[in-house]
């Protein structure tokens, strides 16, 4: 960069500087400037394999590495001049070294382009988010676990439809949730291990004539090999993707308990209470008290989603190898990435201090002719019905007890012999919720027992 022509960059092939427009069009330095810690990495790891390949003077190296570091920390202080003039993270970190240690800054780029440097950052950048979100969900985790052992037999409707189906445990349903997170934390890990291959060296596209060693800066920068095609390793933005998609799948699970703390926490549910600290108030309705963290995590998964779809989008069409269409994966990524991450701490917090209303959680329970099936199976286990029959005799009982506007164990057994002669006494033992839910011990079920099974084995592989 010693040309003095007006072209700030490409001042040897170009007599005139870009319009204003183009800059504006043009720069990504707005955004790309969170990369700078691991455009940082990824320049130190090159300059110390340049050093070591021979390729350039230990003394150059060294000045180099430090000089980055210096350029770090003007950076995280605050006290970085960004220039749109040189475009992105990348040119604005290397002039600025430029004027820190002088010519030796020049060498840096040697066997290398930005399209690998910027997969490089990029691809450390989304491996961090991927390894906070790896702890977020193990927190998120915990967090349904604890409520599931406080509430292992808690009774509680479940829902087909939004219709009470047949009676759950608090415990089973906080454990559903622990198996969707769970899978998000095993689908995060999966990304993660694909990943980690690294991109840097691959040079503009083809590779590079100078003998570096792809090898020592992958394990540098923590990747467990470099990638294997230079082609494909400037022009690969699966991991951004990737992230996406399982950042899409995670907010949808968000979005669905958030939906449910929504309804649980009305006045017609009161299932739980929300912790003052997860909610606010109304300016006008003094009474009010609103889930407004579990609403915007419901409406987060939003911006993930058109994350995931923009960057399907920008890629789908792109020949090999680098084009510019993929300087708009970043904004996207960022984007979600904060909103996730947001969203799962919100998620955690609210799940950690809400209080389940036992009481109405009961009550519900056992509303709705809950134990319906309860009284089929009875029939079909005791006096030995067809489940087809035992299916219609309960209709008829359910039937008569909302004639009466009352629940299936409030009618007399005389009641029930109307309907079918060889119901005795011994029903009324299936009707209520507690043998309702004690007895669904099959694996996976929601009986007490078979919940606190499922709690220790998540302990367990949580660690
Ligand atoms: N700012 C660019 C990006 O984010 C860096 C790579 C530029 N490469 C190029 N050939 N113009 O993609």
């Amino acid at each position: 960069m010693t040309d003095k022509s007006s072209n700030q960059m490409w001042g040897g092939r170009f007599a005139a500087g870009p319009d204003a427009i183009m800059e504006a069009i043009n720069a990504s330095i707005g955004f790309d400037k969170r990369l700078a810690a691991q455009d940082v990495a990824g320049s130190r790891a090159h300059a110390a394999m340049l050093a070591a390949t021979g390729i350039v003077s230990d003394k150059d190296a060294e000045a180099m590495r430090e000089g980055l570091l210096t350029v770090l920390s003007e950076i995280e202080g605050g006290t970085f001049t960004f220039s749109t003039a040189l475009e992105d993270i990348h040119m604005n970190v290397e002039a600025r070294l430029k004027d820190i240690i002088g010519a030796p800054a020049g060498r840096l780029h040697t066997g290398r382009s930005r399209n690998d440097q910027v997969a490089t950052d990029f691809k450390l950048w989304v491996r961090d988010q991927l390894d906070a979100a790896d702890a977020a969900l193990v927190t998120l985790c915990r967090a349904c676990i604890a409520q599931a052992e406080a509430g292992a037999d808690w009774v509680m409707p479940g829902f087909t439809h939004l219709q009470v189906a047949q009676p759950v445990t608090w415990g089973h349903h906080m454990m559903a949730y622990v198996e969707m997170f769970g899978r998000d934390l095993s689908r995060v890990r999966d990304a993660r291990a694909r990943m980690n291959e690294c991109p840097l060296g691959a040079a503009a596209l083809a590779g590079t004539s100078f003998p570096i060693d792809r090898h020592m800066t992958a394990e540098a920068l923590g990747f467990d090999r470099p990638a294997a095609n230079s082609l494909d390793a400037v022009s690969d933005r699966d991991f951004a993707l990737e992230f996406l998609s399982v950042a899409s799948i995670c907010a949808m699970h968000l979005s669905r308990f958030a939906e449910e703390l929504v309804i649980w926490s009305s006045a017609q549910f009161r299932f739980v209470s929300l912790s003052d600290r997860f909610s606010t108030g109304s300016s006008i309705m003094p009474q009010k008290k609103n889930p407004d963290a579990a609403e915007l995590i419901r409406a987060k998964i939003g911006r993930i989603f058109g994350a995931n779809v923009a960057l399907m989008t920008v890629m789908k069409g792109l020949p090999l190898a680098y084009s510019k269409d993929m300087q708009e994966d970043k904004e996207q990524v960022f984007d979600a990435a904060d909103n996730l991450m947001l969203a799962l701490a919100a998620m955690e917090g609210m799940v950690r201090d809400m209080t389940a209303n036992r009481d109405n959680l009961r009550v519900a329970a056992a509303s709705g002719f809950s134990t319906a099936t309860d009284l089929a199976d009875w029939l079909v286990r005791v006096p030995g019905l067809p489940f087809r029959e035992a299916h219609h005799v309960t209709g008829t009982l359910v039937a008569m007890a909302e004639a009466r506007g009352c629940d299936l164990p409030d009618l007399s057994l005389e009641e029930m012999q109307s309907v079918h002669g060889d119901i005795n006494e011994s029903v009324y033992d299936v009707l209520g919720v507690d043998n309702s839910v004690a007895s669904r011990t099959s694996y996976g079920g929601t009986a007490p027992d078979r919940v606190r099974e499922q709690v220790q084995r998540w302990k367990e592989m949580l660690g």
